[in-house]
C-alpha cells in the first residue's frame, strides 16, 4: 500500500454522517479498537487518572496507536473544519468481551478522557473542581439553572460565555440512561441560523455585553464579550451565547438579546441527536450551539451525562494567563 493511501485511510473506526444533519459526522470505533484500548490500560483507573494528569496523555496516545495515529488526526480536522465541526462518537461493542473487567462508567470515563486529550487540552470545570464533571438529570430538581431540569427545553447555546478561559470545544458524552424518553441533545450550526444576518449586522452585534452566572458555578467575577467574536480564518462569524448567564445592562442590549433567544427556539433548521449510552458528542464550540431537549416526565428517569470543555493544543496558553 502507497504511503499516500495508507494516509488517506482511517484505521481502526469507521465514519458515516447523521441522518439528522450531514454535517455531524457519526465515528463509530470497531469492537477490536474498543476491546484492545481496554486491555492496555486495565491498569489505569479514573482515579489515578485524576491524580496524575500525564497520565491523561498516555491514554490518548493508547488509543491514536491503535488507530494508527488516523483518530487523533481526523478529530482535529474535522472540528477544525468549520463545515463540519462536529462528531457523534460511538463504540461498536462495549460488554464484559470488549472491557477487560473495567466498569462501564469508569471505561466511558477514561474514554472521553483520552479523546479530550487527543483535540486539546480540558479546561478546570470549576463546578466539580476536576478536568471534568458528572451531571445527573432526575425527575425532581432544585438547582439554581436549567442544566438539570428534565421537563424543559435547555435553550440553545454556547459553552464558556461567563468565564475567561478560552473554550475550543465541548465533549458530552452520556454515561448512564434509565427509563429515559426525550432529552435528545439539540444542535444548530451557525451557518444554518436562519436569522443570522440580520443579528450579526446589528449594531449591538460586536458590543461587549457583560456575563455572570449563579453561585453553582463556583466563578466570582463577572466576563465581558460581544455575542459575535472575531471571525475565523475564512471571515464568518463564530458565536459566543447564552440566554441565562448574559446580564443586558439597558433595553436596547435586553430587547436585542429577547429576540435572538427568541429566533434561536423558532429555528428550524434544530438538529434532534440521540446520544446512547457509552457514546459522545465532540463540537466546535465557536461554530455549533447546542441545548437540550425536554424530557418525557418519567417516575424512575435518571440520566448522567460528562462534560469536558476544552482549548486546542496551540491555544493552550491562551488560560495560562
Ligand atoms: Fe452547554
Amino acid at each position: 500500500m502507497s504511503t499516500l493511501l495508507k494516509n488517506t485511510l482511517n484505521i481502526g473506526f469507521e465514519l458515516s454522517q447523521h441522518k439528522n444533519n450531514s454535517r455531524v459526522q457519526v465515528l463509530k470505533l470497531s469492537k477490536n479498537t474498543v476491546e484492545k484500548f481496554s486491555k492496555k490500560i486495565v491498569d489505569h483507573n479514573v482515579q489515578s487518572i485524576e491524580y496524575k494528569p500525564f497520565l491523561r496523555f498516555y491514554l490518548a496516545d493508547c488509543l491514536n496507536k491503535l488507530t494508527d495515529d488516523t483518530l487523533g488526526k481526523f478529530l482535529l480536522k474535522t472540528l477544525k473544519n468549520r463545515s463540519t465541526g462536529a462528531i457523534l462518537l460511538e463504540c461498536e461493542l462495549l460488554n464484559n468481551s470488549t472491557l477487560n473487567g473495567i466498569e462501564f462508567i469508569d471505561f466511558n470515563v477514561l474514554l472521553s478522557t483520552a479523546i479530550s486529550h487527543l483535540i486539546g487540552i480540558p479546561n478546570l470545570d470549576s463546578m466539580s473542581g476536576k478536568f471534568y464533571a458528572r451531571f445527573s438529570v432526575k425527575n425532581e430538581d432544585n438547582s439554581d439553572s436549567y442544566l438539570r431540569q428534565a421537563h424543559r427545553r435547555m435553550e440553545l447555546h454556547n459553552d464558556g460565555t461567563y468565564v475567561e478561559e478560552t473554550t475550543d470545544w465541548v465533549i458530552m458524552q452520556k454515561i448512564l440512561e434509565v427509563d429515559v424518553e426525550g432529552g435528545d441533545s439539540l444542535l444548530l450550526h451557525v451557518d444554518d441560523w436562519k436569522d443570522l444576518d440580520k443579528f450579526y449586522h446589528h449594531p449591538l452585534a460586536k458590543e461587549n455585553l457583560q456575563w455572570g452566572s449563579p453561585s453553582s458555578k463556583n466563578i466570582t467575577y463577572k466576563t465581558s464579550h460581544p455575542i459575535f467574536l472575531e471571525e475565523m480564518n475564512d471571515g464568518k462569524p463564530i458565536m459566543s451565547f447564552i440566554d441565562q448567564f448574559v446580564e443586558p445592562l439597558n433595553i436596547e442590549q435586553g430587547l436585542y438579546l429577547y429576540e435572538m433567544g427568541d429566533s434561536l427556539e423558532k429555528e428550524t433548521n434544530t438538529s434532534n441527536v440521540k446520544l446512547p449510552e457509552g457514546s459522545m458528542l465532540i463540537i466546535n464550540n465557536y461554530c455549533w450551539l447546542h441545548g437540550r431537549d425536554k424530557f418525557i416526565a418519567k417516575k424512575n428517569l435518571h440520566r448522567e451525562l460528562l462534560r469536558q470543555r476544552g482549548v486546542f493544543a496551540e491555544n493552550t496558553g491562551d488560560n495560562d494567563k
